[in-house]
């Protein structure tokens, strides 16, 4: 029996790459440029499973087109806002993620940023690698305490309770969150977190906002002008989540008007494009979607694909099916 054709949009670390090739007669990307539309459409033509990333936008038309031979799409990420996920079910693909392996280094990468932006350590870097640091002096860059703080978090998923236990049980934080669907009062006490009633309260009462919600359709522009409005005029934005949850243009504008104190962001919408006028402001700090980005987890969702491939293949049920 010939082995299932398996493509993969980009370049994965190599220890995942080889393990794929004993079971599937595998299509690697060795240049790891991204799939243009049309090598993606092909490649749906082409492949028992198209193994995508973030960057590969699968829309309702490229779904639809006639002709595909896939019939999963093992993505390799949590996130799945870049693939329609009514039109895979409606042409009866399979769709799979990677969840849970990525949930500690996601965590780790947003108190990461809720750190830098408070304690200016983006724009302390910068000084002393331009040569213009002028020696200690009492009132040089001071930040904002962050231990003691109340952290609001919007979602409270696997991520947001990482962040929570962190931010709680390291920095002593008070953790607020909102979520349209919470978990039981149980799990979010054992995190040292708290529900409040609305988005409202959680972005009222924060010094810190860290959005952990999904990508989509119903999240987009989830943090307008009105809710940055609602944020205190000292507290900082963190968004590890996706980036058209934000309205950018929104959010320049609160900046230019001191409405909020900084934003630290890892995602943006339309990537890798970020506004020239989020580079200008030092109290922005600006990573490069470097949430799950560590050798351990990188591998670790490459074995979760395989493990969503080969139970696929194998007639059983994928452990991470999205539909
Ligand atoms: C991934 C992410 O690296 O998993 C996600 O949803 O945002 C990132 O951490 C990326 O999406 C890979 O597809």
């Amino acid at each position: 029996m010939s082995k299932p054709r398996v493509i993969l949009t980009r370049r994965w670390p190599a220890t995942v790459e080889r393990a794929l090739e004993p079971r599937y007669e595998v299509e690697l990307n060795a240049a790891d440029q991204p799939f243009t539309r049309a090598a993606l459409a092909a490649a749906l033509t082409r492949a028992d499973a198209l193994c995508p990333t973030v960057t590969d936008i699968l829309d309702a038309d490229l779904l639809s087109a006639p002709g595909h031979r896939a019939r999963l799409i093992a993505n390799f990420g949590v996130g799945f806002n870049h693939i329609d996920i009514a039109s895979a079910q409606a042409v009866g693909l399979t769709v799979t993620n990677t969840p849970d392996v990525l949930t500690d280094c996601t965590a780790d990468l947003a108190l990461t940023l809720l750190l830098m932006v408070a304690r200016r350590t983006g724009e302390g870097e910068r000084q002393v690698r331009a040569g213009a640091w002028a020696g200690w002096r009492p009132t040089h860059m001071l930040g904002r305490k962050v231990s003691g703080k109340t952290l609001g978090l919007v979602g409270f998923g696997r991520i947001a309770r990482a962040v929570a236990q962190r931010a709680h049980f390291g920095f002593g934080m008070r953790v607020v969150f909102h979520d349209p669907f919470p978990p039981p009062p149980q799990v979010a006490h054992a995190l040292g977190a708290q529900r409040l009633a609305s988005l409202d309260d959680v972005l009222a009462e924060s010094d810190f906002v860290s959005l952990h919600c999904p990508g989509g359709a119903a999240t987009r522009h989830l943090i307008d002008a009105a809710r940055l409005a609602r944020m205190k005029a000292h507290a900082y934005l963190i968004n590890t989540a996706r980036g058209d949850v934000i309205d950018q243009a929104a959010l320049i504008a609160a900046l230019d008007a001191g409405r909020i104190a900084g934003a630290a962001l890892d995602v943006y919408a339309g990537e890798p494009a970020v506004p020239a006028a989020l580079i200008a402001r030092e109290n922005v700090v600006l990573l490069p979607h470097l949430g799950s980005a560590t050798e351990e987890t990188r591998i670790a969702m490459g074995e979760r694909v395989i493990e969503n491939l080969d139970a696929f293949f194998a007639g059983r049920e994928p452990r991470d099916r999205v539909v």
